[in-house]
């Protein structure tokens, strides 16, 4: 796929055919994200893939602050990957300060540049996908299990898609911009 065809194209998506991503796909694109960049090279972002019906419908139901939004695009999602990061390496020194006045908060840029670039490749491969804001990261951890190292940045929706959303209206680029 062409780089603006992936760009602009990719959509959040939030329906999906009852149709399993084979896990050489999932694999090609986790492959794909982890050429992002990252701090010192840190690569920090890690994948859990949850696809057990019981463990996605209790996320869905018992994990969202009842934000039902959400809930809906679980529930008849294939698969819910878990996007985390391994702790105490993006945005520290070796002796474990921080390295500049943004303390930890590279560890989450880390995981989001990851979770773009995973977006993308899951594009490219005829995914849709859409990443999750809202939820309680203290009880997914719990239901799912997480490292002890490593904390939840983000949840990531995917599967074939079953819709073709449009595309939310985007800002000028002379309202992003400034030079100086
Ligand atoms: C950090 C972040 C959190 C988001 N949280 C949610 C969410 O909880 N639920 C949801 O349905 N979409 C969520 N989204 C998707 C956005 O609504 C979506 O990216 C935005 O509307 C633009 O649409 P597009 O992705 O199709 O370009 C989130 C996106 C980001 C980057």
């Amino acid at each position: 796929m062409d780089f603006l065809e992936c760009v602009k194209g990719r959509r959040s998506v939030r329906k999906f055919k009852d149709t399993k991503i084979g896990h050489d796909v999932l694999l090609r694109v986790v492959e794909y994200s982890s050429f992002s960049p990252s701090w010192k090279n840190s690569q920090t972002a890690r994948y859990i893939v949850v696809e057990d019906r019981d463990i996605l419908d209790k996320i869905a139901d018992d994990c969202l602050n009842g934000f039902v939004f959400n809930a809906n695009t679980i529930k008849q999602a294939p698969a819910l990957v878990l996007v985390t990061y391994v702790t105490g390496r993006s945005g520290y020194e070796k002796d474990g300060s921080f390295s500049t006045s943004k303390g930890d908060r590279w560890e989450m840029f880390d995981a989001g540049i990851a979770s773009q670039t995973f977006s993308l490749a899951a594009f490219n491969e005829g995914l849709g996908c859409v990443i999750f804001g809202i939820f309680n990261e203290e009880k997914v951890s719990e239901v799912v299990g997480i490292p002890k190292d490593q904390k939840l940045a983000t949840m990531i929706a995917i599967g074939y898609p079953d819709e073709e959303p449009a595309m939310p209206k985007r800002k000028s680029v002379e309202e992003l911009v400034e030079f100086r």
